[in-house]
C-alpha cells in the first residue's frame, strides 16, 4: 500500500462505508485518521480520549453510537494499545466494524496479541518517521482473505490482468512499489531491535523523570505492551510549553508538542463532540526524542536537561 492514509481509505471503501454512515474516531490523533472517513463521504464522529492513556475512551464510543454508526477507528496513539477488549465488545454488541489505526503501534501487543489483529482491518504506515520505513508506504492486515484479495486488486487500478487493460470496477493507484517493498522486508528483519530500543528509551525517561509529581507518562493497560514509537509526557505544571520547548532546543534537546486535538481543525468543528480531555493533555503534552538513531546517552542527557529545567 502506498501509505497508511491509503490503507485507512481502502479499509473504509472495502467495507462499503459511505454517505449517511458515521464512523467513530478519537479526538487526539494525527489528522490522517480522520480524512479518509471524509474521502468516502461518511461522517466522522469525534469522541474524547481517556486522559490517562490518551486513547479513545470506550465509554465515549458507546455514547456516540447511533443507527447510522458503521465503524470505529481506534488509534493506538504513540504506540500505546487501546482497550481492545472493551472496543471489540462494543463492536460486537452494536454490530460495528473496527478498523485499527496501527500506524504508530507496529509491534505493540494487547493480551499478548499484536495490535492490528483485533479489528476487521489493521492499517499500518511505513512513513519515513515510523518504526520501520519504506520511505513512504503502508499495509493492511485482515483475516478475511476475500477482502484482502479484493483490496490488492483495487489498489492496482482494479485491473483484471487476464484481460489486459480491463477494469471491471473503479480502482486506485495505491500500490507499493517493488523497491519500497524490498526495503520494507529488510526493515522487518530489524523490527525486534528497533522495538527494544524504543522501549529502553521510555524506561530511561521514566527512571529519570517519573518521581517529579507533575510529570505523567501515557498510561499503559496492564494487558498491554507498548511499542512506544514516541515517548510522550504530560507536564501538569503552570508554564509556557512553547518556551520550555525553545529552552530545551537551545540546550540541545529536540522535543515537540503532541498532536493538536482534531476537534480544533476548522473543517472538523461540526463533527466534534466534547473534547476536553484531548485539550487538557494537549496543554501539557510533549514528545521526547525517541528516534532509534538516538543513543542511550542522548536520551539520558535529554531527560536530565528536562529535569534540570523543570525542577530548577
Ligand atoms: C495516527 C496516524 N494515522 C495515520 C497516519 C498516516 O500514515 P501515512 O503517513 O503513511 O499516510 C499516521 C502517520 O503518518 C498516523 O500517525
Amino acid at each position: 500500500m502506498q501509505s497508511g492514509t491509503a490503507a485507512l481509505h481502502m479499509a473504509l471503501y472495502e467495507l462499503g462505508i459511505g454517505e449517511n454512515d458515521e464512523v467513530i474516531v478519537p479526538s487526539l490523533t494525527f489528522i490522517a485518521t480522520i480524512n479518509p472517513v471524509l474521502y468516502v463521504g461518511a461522517k466522522p464522529v469525534i469522541v474524547d480520549v481517556d486522559s490517562e492513556t490518551w486513547n479513545i475512551d470506550p465509554e465515549e464510543i458507546k455514547k456516540a453510537i447511533t443507527s447510522k454508526t458503521k465503524a470505529i477507528i481506534p488509534v493506538h496513539l504513540y504506540g500505546n494499545s487501546c482497550d481492545m477488549d472493551a472496543i471489540m465488545e462494543i463492536a460486537k454488541e452494536y454490530n460495528l466494524y473496527v478498523i485499527e489505526d496501527v500506524t504508530e503501534s507496529l509491534g505493540a501487543t494487547y493480551r499478548g496479541r499484536f495490535t492490528g489483529t483485533f479489528g476487521h482491518f489493521g492499517c499500518f504506515s511505513f512513513n519515513g518517521n515510523k518504526l520501520i520505513t519504506t520511505g513512504g508506504g503502508g499495509m493492511i492486515t485482515s483475516e478475511n482473505e476475500a477482502s484482502a484479495e479484493h483490496i490488492k486488486f483495487l489498489v492496482n487500478q482494479a485491473r483484471d490482468e487476464s484481460k489486459g487493460y480491463y477494469h471491471p470496477e473503479m480502482g486506485f493507484n495505491y500500490r507499493m512499489t517493488n523497491i519500497e517493498a524490498a526495503l520494507g522486508l529488510a526493515q522487518f528483519e530489524r523490527l525486534e531491535g528497533f522495538l527494544e530500543k524504543k522501549r529502553e528509551f521510555r524506561q530511561i525517561y521514566q527512571e529519570i523523570l517519573s518521581d517529579l509529581p507533575y510529570i505523567k507518562f501515557q498510561k499503559e493497560y496492564d494487558k498491554a505492551k507498548g511499542s512506544w514509537w514516541l515517548t510522550c509526557i504530560e507536564i501538569e505544571k503552570k508554564m509556557n510549553l512553547d518556551s520550555l520547548i525553545k529552552e530545551l532546543k537551545e540546550k540541545g534537546a529536540q522535543t515537540r508538542r503532541i498532536f493538536v486535538p482534531v476537534c480544533e481543525m476548522p473543517y472538523l468543528k461540526g463533527y466534534s463532540n466534547e473534547c476536553s480531555n484531548a485539550y487538557e493533555v494537549y496543554k501539557g503534552g510533549i514528545c521526547l526524542p525517541s528516534s532509534t538513531l538516538n543513543s542511550v546517552d542522548t536520551v539520558e542527557k535529554t531527560a536530565l536537561i528536562l529535569r534540570g529545567i523543570l525542577a530548577g
